[in-house]
Parts: C-alpha cells; sequence; structure tokens
C-alpha cells in the first residue's frame, strides 16, 4: 500500500520530465512493430521474442528479450540463449545470480532484477564484467548499503534503477567507474544527506531522481560536479526551505522539481542559479504567499506549477515578472487560493494557458486579463465565482458600440474558457448557477462592494506565545479596496501611513529602515490609552496587500482582529480572534484561557460631542478595544411626541462619526452601542453587547438668516392660508405635534418638511440602500456611507 502510494508520487512528479525522458525498458508504441518470434531453445516457463527496445539515448533496437517475469523463481533458469539482449527477472524470489552465465552474454544489455529479493548489490556485479550493459533494473529490492565501487564491472552503464530499496547509506565513491551513465534513479529509499561526492564519478548524468528520501536539507554547491544534469527530481522529501547556493554548478538544468516538500516560500534565491530552467514544479508545498519578485527574469521558464497547496491564500503584485518564455502556468486546487493580484502577472508575453480552476477565487481581475496578450484559454471552474462588476471581461457582447476599451475587453473575451459548462457563478444570488460565459455585460453592475474571502481569513486563529502572527486579509472590488486592521486595542492600522494626517490614531508611527515594500512600525498598545510615550516593545507590520505581522506574540495580543476593505461604494468587515497558547499551560486550550472573562471594556467609554451644525453633528468616543460590532442610534426629540429610531453601524476602529441630514434647531439623542459579536467567538453571550448604551443629547444650531437655503415664493410666505395647509401637512405627514412657535414663519417649516422627509435615508443600511445596487451581496455587514475622521 505504501509503496503503491509512493509510486504514484513519483509518477505525478515524473510527469513534468516526459517531454524528454524515454523510459530504458522495451518499448510498446502503437506505431512499432510488435514482438516478433525469436526460434531459439528458451528456458522453461519464459517466453523468448525480438521486441523493439530503445536505449537511454533513444536508439532503437530489435532485442532478442527473454522474460521470465513473475515465476517465483530462486536462481537463474537455464538456458539463457548467448545472443541474449534483453533479459527480464522482475518479480521473482531472486538473492542471488550466478554471475558466470551472465557473463557468458557477451550483448546482453539490458537486465531487469526488480521486484526481489537482493540485499547486496556485489552480488550481482561482482566479479564478472558485462561490458555491454546499458540498464540495470534493481528497484524494489532489499539493499540497504552500496559499498565504494559497486558498479566498477559495468563500464558502459547508462541507466540504473535503485529506486524503493531500503539504501540508508551510500559511500563516497559507491558510483566510480560509471562514466557513461546518464539517469540515476535512487528515488524512495531512507538517505538523509546528499553528500556532493556520490555525484564526481557521473559527468554525463543528465537525469537524477532523489525525491523521497528523508532529506530536509540540500548542502550547498552539492550538484556541483553534475554539469550535464538536465533534470532533478526532488520531490517528497520534507525540505524546508534551499540553501542560496544549493543548486550552484547546474547549468545546464532544465527541469526541477520540488513536488511535495515543506518549503515555505518559493526558494528564490536558490532558483536564480539556474538561469537555464524550463520546467519548474513547486506543487504541493506549503507556501503561503507567492511575493512580488518570487518568479522574476527567469528567461527561459516554459512551464510553472503551483498547485495543490494547503495554505497559499494569495498572488501578489508583480509575483511573476518577465518570464518571457513561459507558456503555460498551472495555479490549481489550492483550496485557500483567494486572491490574485491585479498586477500579479508583468511581462509573460508568450502566457497562452492559464489555469486557474478548483481555487477559492471570487474573481479573475480584467487587468490579469488585458496583462497577458497571448493568452489563449483560460480555467476557472470549480471556483465561487461572483459574476458582477469583475466580469465584464467574460461577459456575452455588450450591444453598444465599442469605445477604445471594449476592444481590449474583445480581446480577453477570445480567450477559451476550458470547461465553460461548469464555470458556474456563485455569487449574486440572482445570478448563481449561471454560467459565466453566458451572463451579458448588462447584468453585471458597474462597480461593486469589497468582498473579504472566508477562506483567507478564519475566524480563529491560535498561536503559541512568543511565536510570530502572520493574518492574511485581501479583498476584490471595483474600484480597489483599501484595506486596514483594527486591533484588540481598538489601534486602527493602515491603510496609508500618514504621519501628519489628522486624527490619526497612531501618532508615534516609525518606518524602519530598508523595508521599502513594507510599512513597518513599531507601536505600544498602552500608548493608545495615555497617547505619550513611544514604546518600541511591540512590533506591529502591515504589508501594503493587506497582511498584518505581530513578531513574539504574548498573550495581551490576544483578542479581536478586525480587517476592513473600503471603497467608494462600501466597505466588508471580518473579524478574527486571536488567541495565544501559553508555553506552560499547555493542557489548557488558548482561547478558553485568553477569551474568558475577556474584558469589554476598561473604564468608561467617553461618547461626546465633538461639534454640532445645523444639520450636522460630530461624535466621538474612545473605547481603548477593537468592538466590530458597533452601532450609533439617534432620535430627534419633540415634547409629546414618538419619532423614528434610526440606526446605523460603524465601521470598526472608527472613533468619530459625522452624523448628517439633521434638522437645524431640534433637540436629538445619538447613543453609542457598542459590541463585539460579530464574527467572534464571545466567551459568553452577555459580553455579546455592552448592557447600557452610552447616550448623549444636543441640540442642532439656529440656521443663520443670511443662507439662502430655500428660494421663498412670495405668495406662500403672505398667505395665512397656506401656512396652515402646511402645518396640517406636516401633522399628517409625521403624526407629530409640532410646539414650533409659528410665527417664525412658514420658509424655516417648510424647510424642516423637506429636511424631514429625505431625512437619514442615506445613512440606514437595509434595503432602501440595497435597491441602490442590486448586484451587492447580501450580507449585512456591508456599510454604506460611513464617515471616518
Ligand atoms: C552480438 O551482437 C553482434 C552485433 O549486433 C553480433 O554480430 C553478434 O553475433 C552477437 N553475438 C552473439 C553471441 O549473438
Ligand atoms: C499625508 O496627508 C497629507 C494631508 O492630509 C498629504 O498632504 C500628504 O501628501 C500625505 N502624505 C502621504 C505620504 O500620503
Ligand atoms: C527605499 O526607497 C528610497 C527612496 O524612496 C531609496 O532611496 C532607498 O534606497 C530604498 N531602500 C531600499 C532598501 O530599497
Ligand atoms: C514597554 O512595554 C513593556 C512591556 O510591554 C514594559 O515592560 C516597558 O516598561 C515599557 N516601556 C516603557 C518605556 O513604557
Ligand atoms: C459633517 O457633515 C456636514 C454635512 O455633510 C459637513 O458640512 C461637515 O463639514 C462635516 N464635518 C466634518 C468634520 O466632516
Ligand atoms: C429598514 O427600515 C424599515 C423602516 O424604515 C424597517 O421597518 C426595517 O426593519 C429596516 N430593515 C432593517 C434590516 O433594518
Amino acid at each position: 500500500m505504501r509503496i503503491m502510494r509512493l509510486t504514484l508520487v513519483l509518477l505525478q512528479s515524473q510527469c513534468w520530465l516526459c517531454v524528454f525522458l524515454s523510459v530504458c525498458v522495451p518499448a510498446v508504441v502503437g506505431s512499432l512493430p510488435h514482438a516478433l518470434p525469436w526460434h531459439v531453445s528458451c528456458p522453461v516457463r519464459c517466453v523468448c521474442q525480438i521486441k523493439p527496445w530503445f536505449s537511454p539515448d533513444s536508439a532503437y533496437h530489435e532485442a532478442p528479450t527473454v522474460d521470465c517475469n513473475d515465476l517465483l523463481l530462486t536462481k537463474l533458469p537455464l538456458p539463457i540463449p548467448l545472443n541474449t539482449h534483453t533479459l527480464r527477472l522482475q518479480s521473482n524470489l531472486l538473492s542471488e545470480l550466478d554471475t558466470a552465465v551472465l557473463h557468458g552474454l557477451p550483448n546482453l544489455t539490458d537486465l531487469d532484477l526488480s521486484q526481489n529479493r537482493f540485499s547486496h548489490v556485489k552480488r550481482i556485479t561482482q566479479s564478472s564484467s558485462l561490458p555491454s550493459l546499458l540498464c540495470l533494473h534493481l528497484e524494489e529490492n532489499h539493499l540497504s548499503h552500496l559499498p565504494e565501487a559497486s558498479f566498477s564491472s559495468l563500464p558502459a552503464l547508462q541507466e540504473l534503477f535503485l529506486s524503493h530499496n531500503n539504501l540508508r547509506s551510500i559511500a563516497p565513491g559507491a558510483f566510480t567507474g560509471l562514466d557513461f551513465l546518464l539517469r540515476l534513479h535512487i528515488n524512495n529509499n531512507r538517505l538523509t544527506t546528499i553528500d556532493p561526492q556520490w555525484f564526481r564519478a557521473l559527468p554525463c548524468l543528465e537525469v537524477l531522481m532523489l525525491g523521497g528520501n528523508p532529506v530536509e536539507a540540500l548542502p550547498e554547491r552539492g550538484f556541483l560536479a553534475l554539469k550535464s544534469l538536465r533534470s532533478l527530481v526532488l520531490g517528497g522529501m520534507g525540505l524546508r526551505g534551499l540553501a542560496e547556493k544549493a543548486l550552484e554548478g547546474l547549468d545546464g538544468l532544465e527541469s526541477l522539481s520540488f513536488y511535495d516538500n515543506l518549503l515555505t516560500k518559493v526558494p528564490t534565491q536558490a532558483l536564480r542559479r539556474v538561469p537555464g530552467l524550463k520546467f519548474l514544479d513547486l506543487n504541493k508545498n506549503r507556501i503561503k504567499l507567492i511575493e512580488t519578485g518570487d518568479f522574476r527574469d527567469m528567461v527561459h521558464l516554459k512551464e510553472l506549477g503551483l498547485n495543490n497547496m494547503e495554505e497559499l491564500v494569495s498572488i501578489e503584485k508583480a509575483a511573476l515578472e518577465n518570464l518571457p518564455e513561459l507558456t503555460k502556468l498551472e495555479i490549481t486546487n489550492n483550496p485557500r487560493l483567494s486572491y490574485i493580484h491585479p498586477e500579479a502577472f508583468l511581462q509573460l508575453s508568450r502566457l497562452e494557458s492559464l489555469m486557474l480552476n478548483s481555487n477559492s477565487l471570487s474573481a479573475l481581475h480584467q487587468s490579469i486579463m488585458l496583462s497577458l496578450p497571448s493568452l489563449r484559454e483560460v480555467s476557472l471552474h470549480s471556483n465561487p465565482l461572483r459574476c458582477d462588476c469583475l466580469f465584464h471581461w467574460a461577459a456575452v457582447e455588450a450591444s453598444h458600440p465599442h469605445t477604445e476599451k471594449e476592444t481590449d475587453t474583445q480581446t480577453a473575451r477570445m480567450v477559451r474558457f476550458i470547461q465553460p459548462q461548469a464555470t458556474l457563478c456563485s455569487e449574486p444570488p440572482e445570478l448563481r448557477a449561471r454560467r459565466v460565459r453566458e451572463v451579458p455585460s448588462r447584468e453585471m453592475s458597474a462597480s461593486c462592494l469589497p468582498m473579504i474571502p472566508t477562506s483567507s481569513l478564519p475566524s480563529y486563529v491560535g498561536v503559541k506565545e512568543g511565536s510570530k502572527l502572520v493574518l492574511h486579509c485581501r479583498a476584490l472590488a471595483d474600484p480597489q479596496p483599501k484595506l486596514y486592521w483594527v486591533t484588540p486595542s481598538g489601534l486602527k492600522l493602515g491603510p496609508v501611513l500618514n504621519h501628519t494626517s489628522k486624527g490619526s490614531p497612531a501618532p508615534c508611527l516609525k518606518t524602519s529602515k530598508g523595508l521599502n515594500h513594507t510599512s513597518t512600525f513599531s507601536i505600544s498598545p498602552s500608548q493608545v490609552h495615555d497617547g505619550t510615550s513611544c514604546n518600541t516593545s511591540k512590533f506591529y507590520r502591515l504589508l501594503p496587500e493587506g497582511t498584518l505581522e505581530i513578531k513574539k506574540v504574548t498573550s495581551s495580543e490576544a483578542g479581536l482582529y478586525t480587517c476592513v476593505a473600503e471603497n467608494a461604494l462600501g466597505a466588508d468587515t471580518r473579524t478574527v480572534t486571536v488567541g495565544v497558547h501559553s508555553r506552560e499551560k499547555k493542557r489548557k486550550r488558548g482561547m478558553a484561557a485568553n477569551l474568558n472573562g475577556f474584558p469589554l471594556f476598561r473604564g468608561n467609554v467617553r461618547f461626546e460631542v465633538r461639534e454640532v451644525g445645523e444639520h450636522y453633528a460630530i461624535l466621538s468616543w474612545q473605547s481603548g478595544r477593537n468592538l466590530p460590532s458597533t452601532r450609533l442610534s439617534w432620535q430627534a426629540l419633540y415634547s409629546n411626541a414618538h419619532t423614528p429610531t434610526y440606526t446605523t453601524r460603524v465601521l470598526a476602529g472608527t472613533q468619530s462619526f459625522n452624523l448628517t441630514h439633521l434638522q437645524a434647531e431640534t433637540f436629538y439623542r445619538v447613543c453609542l452601542h457598542l459590541g463585539i459579536s460579530e464574527g467572534a467567538k464571545p466567551a459568553s453571550r452577555r459580553s455579546r453587547e455592552s448592557k447600557k448604551p452610552q447616550c448623549v443629547s444636543f441640540r442642532t444650531k439656529d440656521v443663520t438668516e443670511s443662507q439662502p437655503s430655500l428660494q421663498l415664493s412670495p405668495e406662500l410666505t403672505s398667505t395665512a392660508v397656506t401656512l396652515l395647509l402646511l402645518a396640517i401637512i406636516l401633522l399628517l405627514l409625521a403624526g407629530q405635534v409640532w410646539d414650533t412657535d409659528l410665527g417664525e414663519g412658514a420658509g424655516k417649516l417648510q424647510s424642516t418638511l423637506l429636511q424631514e422627509i429625505k431625512s437619514p435615508k442615506a445613512l440606514i443600511i437595509n434595503q432602501t440602500t440595497k435597491r441602490s445596487n442590486k448586484h451587492q451581496p447580501k450580507q449585512n455587514e456591508k456599510l454604506l456611507l460611513v464617515q471616518d475622521c
């Protein structure tokens, strides 16, 4: 079972090599002649035929072949015809060979001893020289060690199979004498280190299969001797990283596979040392981000595979840049991959095939399509696609005449979809299950709200005390959203660091030296409260794409972190609970330890009115906590009257709010409801929201006489009847008793009436606003027109 699995792994990684690998076994290719009869006295139960055969350097032979596979043999069958070219003894019970018999076969070229019981290689190669042997199969035997000069009696050998044995050690000179070896298969053994001395004897080696050995690190310059190597397979080894000089000297290397390792980053520095690379396989690693410059200037790269990565969340800006030969890019089956930056791919002038199926992508930005002039096909099926503003490039032809930009999208539309039947919309609800290619452009909105994919940001993250916390937040939308974070202490980080900006909650930001691609700053959480001294003990690092990093987490960093993605249309927020697992209390679950008794408020929240105008009021508060589900409610106060209460949700990290569209000369009562419920896992229901909202009252200013807010018709002001009528309408509409002094003039009354009618609609988040943008995702986290100072 295990072997089966390993073989599968190997097969998968070998697939990348098929291009120039022909395996040293009798080829059974359709167009070639099949086996011919070979009239010779054949050993009992064996089959003797003339069969087509290719040498490792691809020369064709009609090879006299003796086939004794699967016969439970414990010794060589006799007689073996003298001119035997290929002798197949696969899957028997051999542990020893009568080497004298083989010695008597002057033309023996291919000897297959795989799946037998050999435990000492010398039993095969000792004492007899096989000068014409080109291929030796010893895979799936019981070899555990290769002594010095193991194969010196096989001077012509071109291909040696030693895979799936138990090799734990190989003597430095084990391969001495194999001057013409082209391919060496030592994958799937138990080697823990790679000894550069092995390769000194192999100046002609072109293909080296090393995968499936538990090697955690490659030595620096380990392959320096392999000047002719074209293909290197390092799959399934447990590599966690790659030394900068690990691949040095592989000047001829064209194909490289790191399939199924533990790499957490693209080994960019090491890859720079193999400029001739054409095929690169990084599938099934633990890479989280494909970062800016990870694949840059690899001028011969033709195919790149970034598939099956459980942890990959994002392809960043300029991740692939200047790869002039790249024709095929595969980024598939990455369950958390939800974001590809609109400018992720730069100068990929030959890219024809872009495989992005089976990820968590919500869209493929039009900029990506427009940046790939040679693109012919794209695969997007099995993604949670959002068929709104971002998919115009793929939509059915619009009936309008083309503009310049439309011609570009026209080109994008020519791109063939692979499996168009399975490329379906999953958002917005009214387009769900429609085929992306069949949704007309007019059914898509022109712009859309940001959406933070759940796959990139889980609702709970546990970290060990002292380790690094990394939270990735990404959002696609049109216009491009800005992202910022709110820490548990209510500190707002980002989006743009501006030291001088008014009311900045982080007065003590320090951009660190030498990190131009990142905004790095240090700030003490305590500073939010006292706001004076600058404690640099803490490091928050906000990367430009929206990743928040905190080094050396302590238990005081536990709590709620909220990411906000905001564009002109509105915002999306997502809150993640961070639990810090202390080192001592291993048994206790970190979250329980840290969030029980999670103090919602420290002291009193100061909620106050900062400024009042005729039609607005600016409110501010300080909580010292991240309270992602904070709401404001307000109500006009008239004596003897019930007026409607309006509420709005406030974006996380916001500490002040401009309440607009108020009536002049009116009393208002505004309440602040602080809560943490959204997205978080509060310890108890009680802590979901504060018990008592904080409220303030104020009166809006009088209308100044000079302000010509309304053009009054003379008839209106002069006619007492009209005035009376208006008052009645007012009473009917609002259902309120007005104790306003009617003598003050009709103009003001009318103005009040107008304000009342069109009043706070814009501020209310509910169906009213949703109707205005019908493709907006149905999430109550979307906030509209929320201001932030
Ligand atoms: C070995 O091969 C050569 C050339 O292919 C041939 O001339 C010779 O007869 C063969 N030897 C035997 C013993 O069959
Ligand atoms: C910071 O903000 C000020 C005004 O608010 C602006 O003039 C300045 O360009 C901004 N600086 C940066 C680096 O964005
Ligand atoms: C960072 O950018 C500044 C100019 O913006 C430049 O002078 C400096 O060399 C850059 N530093 C690094 C490490 O790239
Ligand atoms: C900075 O914070 C650390 C703990 O976070 C504290 O021990 C230290 O006294 C603080 N320093 C200042 C100058 O506030
Ligand atoms: C608050 O809103 C009002 C009305 O829109 C506006 O006139 C005022 O300048 C705003 N104040 C601030 C500080 O943004
Ligand atoms: C939207 O507002 C109306 C009244 O204006 C109210 O009845 C309704 O419950 C509100 N909907 C939501 C989701 O708040």
